[in-house]
């Protein structure tokens, strides 16, 4: 857990951490990788293969279903799960035909 008075810089950490902010000083290592010297490519791939990141705001697709949105996710994935074990996983199983704005269950896909 990241705990700090306001402005201690917590977004700042985590945004260096998942490799969408850089540092103009200090090294950050993760798994031994020096990620603080990542260029832009080496970034965008870290993104993409080494670190998840839910936000709080979440980014869905709106028109798309919930099943759809994760197997959107799951197209830049090296070797991606199956997208209706990962619904299950989260307990959304029963909701993979919804969109991100239905509250209901409309039945299975
Ligand atoms: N280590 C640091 N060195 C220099 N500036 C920093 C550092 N950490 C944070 N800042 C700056 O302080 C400001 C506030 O940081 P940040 O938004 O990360 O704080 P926070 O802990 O998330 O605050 P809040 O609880 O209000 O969300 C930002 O402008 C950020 O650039
Ligand atoms: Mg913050």
């Amino acid at each position: 857990m990241v705990v700090g008075a306001s402005g201690a810089g917590k977004t700042t950490i985590l945004n260096i951490l998942g490799g969408m902010d850089s540092l103009t000083s200090g090294e950050v290592l993760l798994d031994g990788e020096k990620i603080s010297i990542f260029n832009k490519k080496k970034l965008t791939a870290y993104r993409r293969f080494d670190i998840g990141f839910v936000f709080q705001f979440y980014n869905l697709v709106q028109n798309l279903t919930a099943l759809e949105n994760v197997e959107l996710a799951a197209q830049i994935c090296k070797d991606p799960l199956d997208t209706m074990t990962v619904l299950e996983m989260a307990g959304l199983k029963d909701r993979a035909g919804n969109f991100p704005s239905q509250r209901d269950s409309i039945g299975a896909v």
